[in-house]
């Protein structure tokens, strides 16, 4: 059966779950109160008792129902009706699938919630209800012998008879897309170096390439030479695996047609280099290859939604280590772009691999660029960990980026791109160095970058603080989060496809 729309009474559904939303202090709407009557009033009995308020992400499980086909109901709380957002219904629905999730094959129903509060339509929470199920019923489980979450054998999301079932259907299968892409960026994320280094990410990508229909391109060791990387090399040769460039290809519209390109930091281990971190700061850095992660979640989607629009997608793989060849402190590097470097921080790497990227996604004639890093501690400080930070050279492109992470519920924030800060980055000896002072390290780390895309139309999203989760939430697992893959999806969406 999979994933599906249906709009069957709540009655005659057979599941082993059915998650009912229910906004706080809210009326029950009419499926809602023909349930509880036929519970006898538990529903009603349990709000009066205040054991369920319907604040957000609270949850109630009534068990051993004999009334109805699905011995299970999890009510789980909304907040106030008037408040109600994408953001805050994957939150609550994230922690449904997060409570029921726990066991092996369980079809899970859901039932679509029927809001006073009109800004979000049923195809809208189709499928934002679909990918927050999806992805809340995936955990850290890859290396564990007993897995303690199970993705849902069925996903039934179930409407009114008043619903367009195929429209609703539609959004349904957007979100199980989203919800797939937004787990193998968490997969990639989750994997630890020995497992992910550069040649095997770039195989990932092959392979997702040929499942997808996606056009791949992989660039080694020697091709990143004569492209004259020579930026991205220097950050790769104090490791014993070697680099890659993985791009991804997705043609949905005319060749004339602009061109979108996403440009993600593939550092799959970020030791510090010879300016070593401490342990504690080294400890998540697996997770520094989640740009790169969330470009391939999105291509995979795009691919898979068929979206009418010219995206190419460069993840820049590249490991940061520690060996007799690593490159040193004083180190003069030339990018692509012919521009020198003095490296006065090996630890500040992922914008010496960025650099080069982005200058040859400008060479082969990006009309519009986003990119991805997990680049600086300090976007952690400033905006702390769940909210990512944007830069930009285009107030425009920068809007429409905004406004897609919006429509995605995603949170991100715009920081300046005030000169002052690149002013920081002159060196005495070299065009740049690469980094500057302790204070707003975000943004020369975007003032670097802004070196390397000559005049398109960019932006960066520093992704450092919500790129990987430290621990366990009731609404959402520790580790990858596979953030930003919607709000690429959605830029795509809204991409002009011709001239
Ligand atoms: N990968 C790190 C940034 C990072 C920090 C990502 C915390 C996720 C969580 C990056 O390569 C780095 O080390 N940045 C340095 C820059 C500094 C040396 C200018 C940093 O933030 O300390
Ligand atoms: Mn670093
Ligand atoms: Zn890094």
């Amino acid at each position: 059966m999979g994933t599906q729309f249906t709009n069957e009474s709540i009655s005659s559904l057979s599941a082993d779950w059915l998650v009912i939303g229910l906004a706080e202090s809210a009326p029950l709407s009419t499926t809602v109160a023909q349930l509880d009557e036929t519970l006898n009033g538990l529903i009603s009995r349990l709000i009066e008792s205040e054991d369920f308020t319907g604040k957000l992400a609270t949850t109630a499980s009534l068990l051993g129902l004999t009334e109805i086909k699905t011995p299970r109901v999890l009510l789980v709380g909304l907040g106030p009706d008037a408040e109600v957002s994408l953001a805050s219904l994957e939150k609550a629905m994230m922690t449904a699938a997060r409570t029921i999730s726990t066991k092996q094959n369980t079809t899970a129903a859901v039932l679509i919630p029927e809001l006073e509060n009109k800004s979000l339509s049923t195809e809208q929470l189709s499928s934002v209800l679909t990918s927050a199920m999806t992805v809340g019923s995936v955990g850290q489980d890859l290396y564990r012998q007993e897995a303690a979450r199970f993705p849902f054998q069925d996903l039934l999301i179930v409407g009114t008879e008043a619903a367009d079932q195929s429209a609703c259907q539609q959004a349904v299968e957007r979100g199980r897309i989203l919800g797939d892409s937004v787990n193998l960026a968490r997969e990639v994320v989750n994997r630890p170096a020995a497992d992910i280094y550069p040649v095997s990410f770039a195989n990932r990508v092959e392979d997702v390439s040929k499942e997808y229909g996606l056009e791949s391109e992989i660039l080694d060791e020697n091709q990143l030479k004569q492209e004259k990387m020579g930026s991205m090399l220097a950050v790769a040769q104090g490791s014993d695996q070697p680099p890659r460039l993985a791009i991804l290809k997705h043609t949905g519209a005319d060749p004339s047609a602009p061109t979108l390109a996403f440009v993600g930091k593939g550092v799959t281990f970020d030791s510090g280099g010879l300016s070593l971190k401490p342990s504690d700061g080294m400890k998540t850095m697996k997770c520094d290859m989640g740009g790169a992660a969330a470009v391939l979640g999105a291509m995979t989607a795009i691919a898979r939604l068929k979206l009418p629009v010219n995206v190419i997608g460069y993840m820049g793989l590249v490991e940061n280590m520690v060996n007799g060849s690593s490159y040193k402190l004083g180190d003069v590097l030339t990018a692509r772009n012919g521009k020198t470097i003095e490296v006065l921080n090996t630890d500040a790497e992922g914008r010496l691999v960025l650099a080069d990227v982005l200058a040859l996604a400008v060479d082969r004639g990006a009309s519009n660029i986003i990119d991805l890093a997990t680049l600086t501690g300090a976007c952690v400080v400033a905006l702390g960990e769940e909210v990512t930070g944007v830069f930009s050279n285009n107030t425009d492109w920068s809007k429409a980026v905004q406004n897609a992470a919006k429509n995605s519920g995603e949170d991100v924030w715009e920081m300046p791109m005030f000169p002052q800060f690149g002013e920081q980055l002159k060196s005495d000896v070299a065009d740049l160095k690469n980094i500057g002072t302790r204070w707003g390290g975000a943004i020369t780390a975007a003032k670097f970058l802004e070196n390397f895309i000559s005049e398109t139309p960019w932006v960066h999203l520093d992704i450092a603080g919500p790129a990987f989760a430290a621990a366990n939430l009731p609404h959402r697992e520790g580790g990858g989060t596979g953030c930003m893959v919607k709000t690429l999806v959605e830029v795509a969406g809204q991409y002009p496809t011709s001239k």
